[in-house]
């Protein structure tokens, strides 16, 4: 339905990756070799998703990703997802290169809000962010640390997104057809300002960054892990680092302060070949050893697949592009909707595996390749978790009786 309603730039903005996509393909496709191991014949009357990330307790186990540019989606777009986010009692991610301001994105939710941090603009600009972030009630920041530069995305060169978003009329005029045929879009686009700036970067003496300013900053910009220091300073509250995938990067987020990991290859869209985000998972599980929270995100498109992260160590997880595909095929009712879909996915899979909480599920739950990273370690733990379940009492049969 986003396919329909979208321009090409946009749908494909959205649903592309980097390079080949070969990281885009397999981050949802792993899922495949991850299987379940149910327990039949038990009936529970509840099912419990209830999460509780950075000490706040969350109604699912699934939160919404910083998607960018939300706003090229549906008019205030990120306004509209994070108030979706907030009415299914979960929690929203700002990104920094979002279309509405930060304190609007707060005021349009009743749940928890989170601020991504790109340093676009250098560090004045984002300190003032991140003063802004904390003052509207901001809960904890997400440092993305996988974005050295712009991934080389293909998809965006072939439909001209360079050219669309320069102002300069002759160079957008061969892309504008693609706008033309999309009235339904084009018209909430023009009606909600037109292409949008970034209201939370804002440029010491210039005001708001432009649109296409964003490739050269964000390439003058690497988040380094003398950055984080930094931050830490800058900002009391917990800090979630984004792009983890192998141990080592684990322990050193950890070392240097993060309140959680997010394993994440930003959804394949920044460095092409990387392992998918499923399988990095028990790795940076092994490695921060229970010291900081771990979540996880890339390829999720099922409840099911929200379960078998679970399962494999993550306390929730983000969605991306599940969300923003909703927000583009028609906006609120759209996230909304993607939501649900998610959420009954979740239930039916608890349900049929003879779990009925989120908090039980464990390894002893899936069985996955030997050769995967971390896998002896799974053996362990797989022991551990049923030498507890066999101590435990099963509440969903006694719910039963
Ligand atoms: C259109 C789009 C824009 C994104 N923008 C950002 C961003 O601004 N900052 C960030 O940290 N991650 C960004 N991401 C990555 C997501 O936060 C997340 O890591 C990824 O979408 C997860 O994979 P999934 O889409 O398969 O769920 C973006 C993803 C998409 C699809």
């Amino acid at each position: 339905m986003a396919k329909r309603r979208l321009p090409r730039a946009v749908f494909d903005y959205i649903d592309g990756g980097a390079g080949a996509e070969i990281t885009l393909r397999e981050n949802s496709r792993i899922f495949e070799d991850v299987t379940f191991r149910p327990r039949n014949a038990v009936a529970s009357s509840t099912c419990r998703l209830q999460t509780t990330v950075l000490g706040t307790t969350l109604e699912l186990p699934f939160l919404l990703a910083p998607v960018g540019s939300s706003r090229l989606s549906f008019p205030r777009g990120e306004c509209v997802a994070a108030r979706e986010a907030g009415a299914a009692g979960t929690a929203y991610t700002l990104s920094t290169l979002s279309g509405c301001k930060l304190e609007d994105v707060r005021a349009a939710s009743s749940g928890p809000v989170w601020y991504q941090l790109y340093l676009v603009g250098g560090r004045e600009a984002a300190t003032a962010s991140i003063q802004r972030a904390r003052v509207a009630g901001f809960s904890a920041l997400v440092v993305t640390i996988d974005t050295a530069v712009a991934g080389n995305r293909e998809r965006d060169v072939r439909s001209g997104t360079k050219e669309l978003v320069s102002g300069q009329f002759w160079k957008m005029l061969p892309h504008v057809p693609q706008l033309v045929v999309r009235p339904g879009w084009l018209a909430g686009f023009l009606l909600d300002g037109g292409l949008m700036e970034f209201p939370n970067v804002v440029l010491p003496g210039k005001g708001p960054m432009k649109y296409a300013e964003v490739e050269p900053a964000l390439a003058q910009s690497t988040v380094t892990w003398q950055d984080l220091r930094w931050i830490r300073k800058v900002w009391s509250g917990p800090i979630v680092v984004k792009g983890v995938l192998t141990a080592q990067d684990a322990r050193r987020a950890v070392d240097e302060g993060a309140a959680a990991v997010l394993v994440s290859n930003h959804g394949g869209r920044q460095l092409d070949g990387v392992a998918p985000s499923l399988r990095a998972l028990p790795e940076v599980v092994a490695a921060v050893g229970g010291r900081a929270e771990v979540l996880m995100d890339g390829g999720i498109r099922r409840g099911s697949d929200v379960v078998k992260a679970l399962c494999l160590g993550a306390r929730a997880v983000l969605v991306g592009r599940a969300y923003a595909y909703g927000l583009g095929a028609a906006g609120g009712p759209g996230v909304a909707r993607a939501i649900e879909i998610l959420r009954a996915d979740l239930v039916r899979t608890l349900a049929l595996l003879g779990c009925d909480d989120v908090a039980a599920l464990d390894r002893s739950y899936v069985d996955c390749p030997a050769h995967w990273p971390a896998a002896s370690l799974a053996v362990t733990k797989h022991i551990d978790s049923q030498r507890n379940r066999e101590e435990r009492p099963q509440r969903s049969s006694q719910a039963a009786t």
